[in-house]
């Protein structure tokens, strides 16, 4: 099997780090070599974004989170090719649809980030962990809450989401389950990619 890259998506709160983590253990027990990644990332910009995330306000315009969310992405880009030509399995926390979905929601233009995204790689499966954020905010403990998580804000983030899952560019995980039955959906999915 050539390098797969998977990409979760969904409001906080909706279970991704679990989900995550028992897909990479899937593929490894099946002897795979797989890499956990997320954005924000962890180099110079995405480092950016996380303090400004942390800052408790949301002072920047949503076309300014856009630009910054797609310039980590580009230089995230590098790091995924770089493992998929190794044939590595690349799970990422976040990618192209978050700033869809969040910016989109935000305000910002959807046409003008598909073109500053237009390089982005095209993901061979994105799951959205499909919850209402009435339910998933109380995951969340205030301590870990970003600028991003107020109710109806996240409620628009969702219908976001639930626009791009019908014009099939994600698939809908229905994140209410038991760990055990989302993870099974889950590989329902991935199942249908080899
Ligand atoms: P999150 O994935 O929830 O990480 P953690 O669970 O560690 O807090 O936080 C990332 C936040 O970044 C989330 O609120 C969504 C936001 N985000 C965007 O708004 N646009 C983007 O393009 C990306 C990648 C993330």
């Amino acid at each position: 099997m050539k390098g797969l890259f998977i990409v979760f998506e969904g409001v906080d709160g909706g279970g991704k780090s679990t989900q995550m983590k028992m897909l990479s253990d899937f593929f490894k027990r099946k002897g795979y070599e797989v890499e956990q990644h997320m954005e924000p990332t962890h180099e110079t910009i995405g480092t950016v974004l996380w303090d400004y995330m942390n800052s408790k306000n949301r002072s920047f315009e949503p076309e300014t989170e856009a630009l910054l969310f797609a310039a980590d992405r580009i230089e995230h880009g590098k790091n995924i090719r770089k493992a998929l030509e190794e044939r590595k399995i690349v799970i990422s926390d976040r990618y192209k649809h978050s700033s869809l979905a969040y910016q989109g929601a935000a305000g910002a233009d959807v046409d003008w980030m598909q073109s500053l995204n237009k390089h982005a790689l095209v993901p061979d499966l994105v799951i959205l962990l499909d919850i209402d954020p009435e339910k998933s905010l109380g995951r969340v403990s205030d301590r870990e809450k970003t600028v991003f998580e107020e109710n109806e804000y996240l409620k628009k983030v969702r219908a976001e989401y639930l626009r791009y899952a019908e014009l099939g560019e994600l698939v809908v995980v229905d994140a209410v389950q038991s760990i055990e039955e989302v993870h099974a959906d889950i590989l329902k999915h991935v199942d249908k990619l080899a």
